[in-house]
């Protein structure tokens, strides 16, 4: 079957006989510009917001049967390349609730996003996810990357994910067993539909003023009005993939529009109209360049889906160096 006969045959599933509409809101063609944090990358043969977890047992069920492949995308961390996503891409935007389990305990469906978790622990008096009201990624993005900052990670919070099977079957998995790691989970198949966060009563207003600290914290030190996927690379161990790469003399560097940050050199910003290859170029020559003056390998931190445009769909940008000194200066091609 073609990639446009198993369409036919998604959308056909998703209509349950009689049903007025389709489980889901479902895009065909849809940039995933308009749903990435980064503002890039090509079209997704379809997108398909859930209303609830019902919803996207349907949808995860009729892509199984349909033979397209699925992937749950929150936006944050990820690049999407330029020749876009084959099969079906998930947004659990509306698959966003919060709950109180007792009087430690909170439960948030996947599609909640970090800041408003943090928030709503911080209303009930419960500390343990401050560090989340800066990360801009959802529960189910967070818990696959072991999503953090310097001052926290999600895994020690976590007591337990309920993951949805490709057959649709759902599984509950304790946090020993998703074998957490720095920005790291090892999950089975199937895509996160919710978790439950286990957390410390303490003072609202501490646990507010902290919140406060971190976020002034990141403002001060990050590009947060221009568009980027979030850090770039992974920390090396013991040192700074930022502190290395303003070292290599990196910040302002440009491919196209995609620029190294001048704020903060772990983040690459799109300036307007960046296209995924200058991204991944511009990527590629720091990692080079960071390796060549310090002999340090950078692991990525962001994930890259999709598949690359055809030659003839994109053309390449120059890559430009900036030094303090003097204009933006092209060197060559990528
Ligand atoms: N630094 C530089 N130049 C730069 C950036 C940083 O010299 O351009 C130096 C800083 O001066 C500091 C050190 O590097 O001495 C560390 O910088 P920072 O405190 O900004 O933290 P980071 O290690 O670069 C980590 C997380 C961020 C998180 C911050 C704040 C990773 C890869 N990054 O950054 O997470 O927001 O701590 O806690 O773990 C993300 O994951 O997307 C992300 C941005």
């Amino acid at each position: 079957m073609s990639v446009k006969e198993k369409v036919q045959r998604f959308l056909r599933e998703l209509q349950e006989e009689g049903a007025a509409r389709p489980a889901g809101d479902v895009r065909q063609h849809e940039p995933m510009s308009r749903h990435t944090t980064m503002k890039a990358g090509g079209n997704a043969d379809l997108l398909v917001v859930p209303h609830d977890v019902e919803e996207l047992r349907r949808i995860v069920l009729a892509a199984h049967r349909s033979g397209l492949p699925l992937i749950v995308l929150g936006g944050s961390n990820v690049i999407v390349q330029d020749g876009g996503i084959t099969g079906v891409v998930v947004k659990l935007s509306r698959v966003n609730r919060i709950r109180m389990i007792g009087s430690h305990r909170i439960e948030a469906e996947a599609g909640v996003l970090l800041p408003r978790l943090a928030r709503a622990a911080a209303r009930a008096g419960l500390s343990g996810l401050e560090f989340a009201i800066g990360i801009p990624g959802t529960v189910g993005g967070s818990i696959v990357m072991n999503a953090g900052t310097r001052e926290g990670e999600l895994a020690p919070r976590i007591d337990s994910v309920t993951l949805m099977r490709p057959d649709g079957e759902l599984v509950i998995l304790e946090r020993e067993a998703l074998h957490f790691r720095y920005r790291h989970a090892e999950l089975p198949q199937g895509c996160v539909v919710s978790a439950r966060f286990d957390l410390k009563p303490s003072p609202a207003v501490e646990i507010e003023a902290a919140m406060k600290r971190m976020l002034d914290a990141r403002s001060s030190t990050q590009p947060l009005h221009s568009p980027s996927a979030g850090c770039v690379f992974k920390n090396p161990p013991g040192d700074s993939a930022g502190r290395l790469i303003e070292a290599a003399g990196l910040k302002g560097c440009r491919i196209g529009d995609a620029q190294v940050s001048d704020r903060h050199a772990n983040f690459i910003i799109n300036r307007g109209r960046a296209q995924t290859r200058d991204i991944l170029a511009l990527i590629r020559h720091v990692g080079r360049q960071v390796e060549r003056r310090f002999g340090v390998t950078l692991e990525l931190e962001v994930k890259i889906v999709g598949r690359a445009a055809r030659p003839k769909e994109s053309r390449p940008s120059k890559l430009r160096v900036r030094s303090h000194s003097s204009p933006a200066q092209v060197l060559g091609a990528s």
